[in-house]
């Protein structure tokens, strides 16, 4: 079968040059959205008066079979023609002879691929949002069977202060729900026609553009052709959003893999979700967590890659745009793997709470005690330095906040008094945060109950 351009060529394509520039292997993932597009395609052309009834008939059946072999294996790729769009129309020709040919009419490959990949996302977006949901459901459930487990939150890694453990898995459910609003927010973007703007200029039949959106479920329709053919801010978008998730998700990761090992001991990990070393038996690695973190910098890489390919391009199309597809691809795979092993590990970790809750306790209840000064009346760079010396005076002894009599609170400052000692209990340090977004019982509550509502739980 000769090339689909082969009219103003006298040799053949060099070997090398055509496996070098083929995208057949990956871009056939667009293969249904492509399909898809050819018949809203073969429609609009009617439409125009470009093809008879009998030929949109006979294109249509065509095009069902032939999406009917894809799915069952039939359909044979041929590299030597190059990407997806011609394997298809190709495939197309050799069954139903010239009107195949008729196929490409009013369209160039440069309005197809963007229509293909903006298809691809939207399908692969509600499918992510879908995740991200399920992800922030698995965290709001572990808030609330959590809510009554104190641990210590950290700053530089150092304990600070007391917090319910339902603050700390909604915290990260916050991050997912700005990453899904982007997402959400990234669909808008995607959620526009672009076929019709042919190869750059526009196209010279009388297609209706409007007609071909509501035909393929777009929203819009876009308003210049050179934007719609050369740019792929999109994708770089759709890889933001990927690369910010996969960062929520490394550090969600990094302090579960911390809270996993014997130093910290906060979590117990099913057996079934960790693998064993195969020198060392007693270890059990936190792996799925390790890969999570680890395939960040895919995500990072695929985002930097598109947008160092796209920077320089003089307008419009070139063919360095063929590069956003393995980026996108990969990006799409990674991060549906990632969010559904996030899943699996909350949905199985289990929190060790006397551990935590011990380390809630002693200097980590150290501010308030300074704060209890600063109620009295002391300026609270003098409770700081007081509360500072009582903290040294107790390393030195080895002993714990919590051992402290009421004299020798005293020793320290006479403006203690018994109710001091009320506040060497992480729980009751914890409830006093009440502000708006703090971490007492009180707040948390409502916190999970506004959640449930937007979750529809
Ligand atoms: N495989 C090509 C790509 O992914 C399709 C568009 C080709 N257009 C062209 N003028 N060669 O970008």
């Amino acid at each position: 079968m000769s090339k689909l351009w082969s009219g103003r060529f006298s040799e053949d394509t060099d070997a090398f040059v055509e496996e070098f520039t083929q995208s057949v292997s990956f871009d056939r993932e667009l293969a249904y959205e492509d399909i898809e597009q050819d018949i809203a395609h073969v429609k609009t052309l009617f439409k125009a008066g470009v093809i008879s009834e009998e030929e949109k008939e006979k294109l249509i059946k065509g095009l069902l079979d032939l999406k009917k072999d894809i799915e069952e294996g039939k359909v044979e790729w041929k590299s030597r023609l190059e990407d997806v769009h011609m394997n298809l129309e190709a495939l197309l020709t050799e069954r139903l002879g010239d009107v195949g040919g008729k196929l490409h009419t009013g369209r160039s490959r440069n309005d197809q691929i963007t229509t293909d990949e903006r298809l691809y996302l939207k399908k692969q977006l509600r499918g992510i949002l879908s995740l991200l949901k399920q992800l922030r459901i698995t965290l709001l459930d572990l808030a609330q069977k959590h809510i009554d487990v104190l641990l210590p939150s950290y700053t530089h890694l150092q304990r600070a202060q007391p917090i319910r453990l339902a603050h700390y898995f909604l915290a990260f459910r916050e991050m997912f729900l700005k990453d899904s609003e982007r997402f959400a927010d990234a669909y808008r973007r995607i959620d526009e026609l672009t076929l019709g703007s042919g190869a750059v200029a526009g196209v010279d039949f009388p297609l209706d553009r409007f007609f071909t959106a509501s035909e393929l479920g777009f929203n819009r329709v876009s308003r210049n052709s050179m934007y719609a053919t050369a740019d792929r801010d999109f994708i770089a978008e759709f890889l933001f959003c990927c690369a910010c998730t996969g960062m929520h998700l490394s550090r969600l990761s990094e302090d579960l893999i911390l809270w996993a090992s014997e130093e910290f001991g906060y979590i117990e990990l099913p057996d079934k979700l960790c693998t064993g070393s195969s020198i060392m038996p007693q270890k059990k690695n936190p792996d799925v967590l390790e890969l999570i973190r680890g395939k960040t910098g895919r995500l990072y890489g695929n985002l930097i890659a598109l947008m160092t390919t796209v920077k320089a391009l003089p307008m419009s199309y070139n063919r360095d745009l063929q590069e956003d597809k393995e980026p996108l691809f990969d990006s799409v795979r990674t991060l549906k793997g990632s969010l559904s092993g996030m899943i699996k590990v909350l949905k199985g970790l289990r929190p060790k709470s006397e551990v935590m809750e011990r380390n809630a306790g002693n200097f980590v209840l150290i501010t308030d005690v300074a704060n209890f000064l600063v109620d009295k009346g002391v300026p609270f760079r003098r409770a700081h330095e007081i509360a500072g010396r009582i903290v040294a005076y107790l390393i030195d002894r080895s002993r714990r906040l919590e051992d402290m009599s009421l004299e020798e609170f005293k020793m320290f400052s006479e403006d203690f008094d018994e109710s001091v000692l009320e506040l060497l209990n992480p729980q009751v340090v914890a409830d006093r945060r009440k502000t708006f977004g703090g971490t007492s019982k009180e707040r948390l509550l409502e916190a999970i109950e506004a959640a449930k509502l937007e979750e529809g739980v």
